[in-house]
């Protein structure tokens, strides 16, 4: 998977509209895995991604389940394994229940998972945010060229596929 994005946020704003800018290029089936340390800003990434994928209402954090499921232009899903000690020891289908082929999922701390993850759904994208002192954030887009998210610019075969769409 190339290095296809790194840019400096100074705001949760920004981050969000990075977010957005990478939402717009997913489509039914992709995955994103979403590191970095505690409150890098993985869940306002997250936040801002959905809102681009037309999710309306709160964005938070998943609590007391692995994930949460919000109906958006696509089905989107947010998951957060951080208290997800072994998911192995747990029921097999936890995972799919939100990641598949009919939505776009995000995952926070896939950690061992991710293998699993992988299996379920095209990993269309990997982001690291780092902190880079007071609110700015360092996040870095790992993607394949296809997803078009290149510093240069070059059209993948996903445009292509969108500007035949009709209606799109
Ligand atoms: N440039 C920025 N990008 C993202 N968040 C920022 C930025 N500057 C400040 N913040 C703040 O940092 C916090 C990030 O919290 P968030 O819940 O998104 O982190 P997280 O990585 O999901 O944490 P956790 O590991 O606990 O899930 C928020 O309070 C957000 O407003
Ligand atoms: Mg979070």
């Amino acid at each position: 998977m190339a290095m296809s994005r790194r840019q400096v946020t100074s705001s949760s704003e920004q981050t969000e509209a990075l977010a957005a800018e990478l939402a717009g290029r997913l489509e039914a089936g992709d995955v994103v895995l979403v590191e970095g340390e505690l409150g890098a800003g993985k869940t306002t990434f997250v936040r801002g991604a959905c809102r681009a994928l037309g999710v309306e209402g709160l964005v938070t954090s998943p609590t007391f389940t692995i994930g949460q499921r919000y109906p958006g232009r696509v089905p989107v899903a947010h998951l957060d394994l951080y208290r997800v000690a072994d998911l192995d020891a747990e029921d097999p289908e936890l995972l799919s229940d939100y990641i598949g082929p009919d939505r776009v999922a995000f995952v926070e701390w896939a950690g061992g998972a991710a293998a699993r993850i992988a299996g379920l759904a095209h990993v269309a994208a990997r982001v690291l945010i780092e902190h880079a002192g007071g609110d700015s954030r360092t996040v870095t887009i790992f993607a394949p060229p296809e997803l078009g998210l290149g510093p240069d610019g070059v059209p993948g075969p996903r445009d292509a596929a969108r500007s035949a769409a009709p209606g799109s």
